[in-house]
């Protein structure tokens, strides 16, 4: 609706530079530029260079996010920026951006948290999230169980990896099969020609001794060892190498305790629906797993389309918008970049 706020987001937390423009739940721009190609050779991101990237496409990004959603600077009400977690020197790009444009165009600045803004981007295709929501966060650096009660003044973590990040796990095995960085999407592809019951691989943290610690938390450590030794057993056999059915093997594992253990936090805390968000929330075994095991519970799934799972600047415009609608104050100009944001804290 024409009277709804107009609201600008920016982030750069790690390679990809972003700029999104929401009105209310409504998408307007998603402008995208990403250094990822420049990390490939090294087989992850490289903090210096992600920094310099970001320096260079901010301002393109930005005039072309403005061009696609046919406004200007000055008709912004607001500007949100990912003020954390991620890459210190990242975020900080982002973060002075956003206080040079709100200066320049006299607009309040909202310095908001990466990982909620991962479960607010579901608002632009799902519309507002029902509260309490069980939310699963699975991204490159970061695996949580949220309980989302207030989705703009704070969430409440159930769990966490103790160990590697779901997206991280996916890096590391597509690494060990020969495929490109990032990971994940190779993975999917590889394992939609595999048998995803081929190889029998550890569900972390699920045996009955773990989850009396560990109910909510996740691990995939384990899984990374075997199949790192699964792999090499058959390397020293001198047997080729099904990477197509330990693709599909694998990553059935890590969508069989990410779906599991979101649904026990589901059920446990008598909520209806589940949010996935992140990067991992593009693969497309946990979507079609997720959703067919909730309909037997009776929950809900919430999953964004896959372009809006990775990292981009309409994420943060839709957090943005959030905080507006629910009266939430603005940040000091002088706000901080906090590379360790905790997942607590949704904005500064
Ligand atoms: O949320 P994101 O874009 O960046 C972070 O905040 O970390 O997540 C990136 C992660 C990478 O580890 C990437 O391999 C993973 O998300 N990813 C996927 C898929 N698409 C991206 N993992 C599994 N399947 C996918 N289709
Ligand atoms: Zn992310």
């Amino acid at each position: 609706m024409a009277d709804e706020p107009l609201i600008l987001g920016i982030e750069t937390s790690c390679d990809e530079t972003g700029v999104g423009i929401v009105r209310g739940h409504t998408l307007l721009a998603d402008a995208l530029a990403s250094s990822v190609d420049q990390h490939a050779r090294f087989g992850g991101v490289v903090p210096e260079v992600a920094s310099r990237a970001h320096l260079e496409a901010i301002v393109p990004t930005m005039q072309r996010a403005l061009t696609e959603a046919g406004v200007t600077i000055a008709d912004i009400d607001a500007i949100a920026v990912t003020a954390g977690p991620g890459l210190a020197g990242a975020l900080l790009v982002g973060v002075a951006a956003a206080k040079g444009y709100a200066v320049a165009a006299e607009k309040p600045i909202y310095g908001v948290n990466h990982l909620a803004a991962h479960v607010a981007v579901d608002t632009l295709e799902h519309g507002p999230l029902p509260e309490p929501s069980v939310a699963l966060l699975v991204s490159g650096g970061h695996s949580s169980l949220l309980l989302i009660d207030d989705l703009a003044r704070g969430v409440t973590p159930l769990g966490a990896t103790i160990d590697d990040a779901a997206g991280e796990a996916f890096d590391k095995i597509a690494r060990l099969l020969g495929l490109p960085f990032p990971g994940g999407p190779y993975i999917d592809r590889e394992a939609r020609v595999g048998d995803p019951a081929a190889i029998a691989f550890p569900r972390g943290l699920t045996a009955a001794k773990d989850l009396a610690r560990h109910r909510y938390d996740f691990s995939f450590s384990g899984l990374k060892t075997a199949v790192a030794r699964w792999v090499e057993a058959r390397q020293r056999a001198g047997e080729p190498v099904p990477v197509a059915d330990v693709a599909a093997s694998f990553q059935e594992a890590v969508c069989d305790v990410l779906v599991g253990k979101a649904l026990d936090a589901c059920r446990s805390n008598g909520v209806e629906t589940l949010v996935i968000g992140g990067g991992v929330a593009a693969n497309s075994r946990l979507r079609a797993m997720a959703e067919q095991r909730a309909a037997r519970h009776g929950v809900r799934v919430r999953v964004p389309r896959p372009g809006l799972c990775t990292d981009n600047g309409a994420m943060v415009a839709a957090l943005g918008s959030h905080l507006v609608a629910s009266g939430v104050a603005p940040s000091r100009l002088d706000l901080p970049a906090d590379s360790a944001m905790p997942l607590t804290t949704v904005s500064v």
